[in-house]
């Protein structure tokens, strides 16, 4: 149901304030903002919002430090743009 977490491809971006968008607003409505898919997976179809689910921000952070544990690639990608972009 959801891209893999477990390689190197940021859909829309690995950086804090492209995931929380993502994870709290669903992809939907993040495109509505503005943002597009910046990376290709082979898993193309909408994300559901979560912001009305996950209980606070902390709880949030977790969830990206454990997303994050998942990433798999160069580390100088795990939180958003490669190095010179
Ligand atoms: C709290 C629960 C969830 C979290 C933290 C989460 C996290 C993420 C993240 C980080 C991405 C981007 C992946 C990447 O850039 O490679 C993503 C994308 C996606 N997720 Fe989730 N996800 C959650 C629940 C779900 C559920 C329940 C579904 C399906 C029913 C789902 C379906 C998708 C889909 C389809 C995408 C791709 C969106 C697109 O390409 O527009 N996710 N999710």
């Amino acid at each position: 149901m959801c891209p893999p977490l477990i390689n190197d491809v940021w859909v829309y971006g690995g950086d804090d304030d492209t995931i929380f968008r993502l994870v709290t607003l669903g992809s939907i409505e993040l495109q509505k903002q503005g943002y597009t898919r910046i990376g290709a997976e082979n898993v193309v179809g909408p994300m559901p919002p979560f912001g009305g689910i996950i209980k606070n921000a902390d709880d949030l952070w977790k969830i990206f430090a454990f997303v994050r544990s998942k990433y798999d690639g160069d580390p100088a990608y795990k939180f958003g743009a490669p190095p010179g972009q």
